[in-house]
């Protein structure tokens, strides 16, 4: 069946005068609507395990904006506490896990197929969702990508050069790539979790692609991502993909056809003529306004909105930034944002 869903049909392949937009992070801490319901669920965490109120965060946006997608609310670092690992968060200072750097700490992790009883209220967040979006809202499920994942659960924290992670897989590359590989198919099952509730698409982050070069970055984010896509579309009629290897720079270059992903997302490092020419070329592409302008809006944030529409305007694109809006957004400069991209129907 054709799809009808502006989102659906950029993922096939279609160019729309006006691209579905929707936003990374849109539910989140620059929406007063959003701190409300985080104070009533206590703490980050419990907020994701909250299927009512992780369905009510997700609907917000979606209710103040009209965005064209809706992505779950919950965590990349959920699929490491699901498989054993303990996981927290500092106030002020983000995301803390009990680290796997040994033998022994990797054998005492579950298998892939033990995920689904700690994931099991994301699936019903999903569940809910599919039945309040309204009718032309896309729903968007994602997991974070087996490297980004492992960065975190190597070093027990976020890392400014993910070197925690790259040691290990200098000094036991058996290890690392044990680790890589168990994600690998908690992600499959996870994700395969997600569209059996009712996700329409899935995406993929791997925010610290940029740091894994030459046969690294085909060893640990192009191959984990194809075996990904090609296993969720076998099991699930081709369901379409979104994959984003975050400041692949030049190995953006082909990576639709290397993973058979739908859908490229790209950051703001590259320009929009850049990655229309060398990555929608192969596919639709995901962006990629700088998250920095929703905090300083004007003139700017409207030139370069229309700047991105009319670079992309040849072939499948779906607007977004670049990464994730930041806490201190101001959510009137969204509204402008997505007026703009509204505005610029051919004729309009
Ligand atoms: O896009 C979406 O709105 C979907 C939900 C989503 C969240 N995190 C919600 C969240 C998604 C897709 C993520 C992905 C994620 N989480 C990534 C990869 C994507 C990226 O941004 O590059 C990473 C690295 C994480 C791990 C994580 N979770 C970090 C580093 C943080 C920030 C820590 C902090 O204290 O700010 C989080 C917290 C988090 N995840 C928030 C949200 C809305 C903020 C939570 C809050 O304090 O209310």
């Amino acid at each position: 069946m054709a799809a009808t869903k502006t989102i659906l049909k950029a993922l096939a392949g279609e160019a729309q005068d006006v691209p579905p937009i929707w936003m990374m992070r849109q539910a989140g801490r620059y929406l007063p609507e959003y701190r409300a319901t985080r104070a009533e669920a206590g703490d980050f965490l419990s907020l994701c395990y909250n299927s009512d109120l992780a369905t009510e965060v997700t609907l917000q946006p979606i209710r103040r904006y009209g965005f064209d997608g809706a992505i779950l609310f919950a965590d990349i670092l959920l699929v490491p506490q699901a498989l054993g690992a303990d996981l927290w968060f500092v106030t002020g200072e983000g995301p803390r896990l009990s680290t796997i750097t040994q033998q022994a700490e990797f054998d005492a992790l579950k298998p892939a197929s033990d995920i689904h009883e700690t994931l099991s209220p994301i699936y019903q967040t999903v569940r809910n969702l599919s039945g309040a979006l309204p009718s032309e809202t896309t729903l968007i499920g994602f997991a974070g990508a087996p490297w980004t994942v492992a960065t975190y659960m190597i070093a027990g924290r976020g890392t400014p050069d993910q070197g925690p992670a790259h040691a290990l897989k200098a000094e036991n590359r058996p290890l690392f790539e044990a680790i890589i590989d168990r994600l690998t198919e908690a992600t499959i099952e996870y994700l395969s979790a997600q569209i059996e509730a009712g996700a329409e698409c899935v995406k993929l982050f791997d925010s610290w692609a940029g740091s894994l070069s030459g046969e690294d970055f085909d060893k640990y984010a192009t191959a984990p991502a194809k075996r990904i896509v090609a296993e969720l579309k076998a099991r699930h009629n081709d369901i379409p993909v979104i994959a984003f290897p975050r400041q692949a720079g030049e190995k953006y270059i082909g990576f639709h056809a290397a993973t058979g992903a739908d859908c490229v997302a790209v950051d703001d490092s590259v320009t929009p003529e850049w990655a229309a020419e060398n990555v929608q070329v192969s596919g639709c592409v995901q962006g990629n306004l700088k998250s920095s302008h929703m905090v300083t809006g004007g003139d700017d944030l409207v030139r370069e909105t229309r700047h991105i529409v009319e670079a992309f305007r040849g072939g499948p694109h779906i607007f977004n930034l670049g990464h994730g809006i930041t806490p201190d957004a101001d959510p009137d400069n969204v509204q402008l944002m997505i007026d703009t991209v509204r505005g610029m129907g051919r004729g309009g």
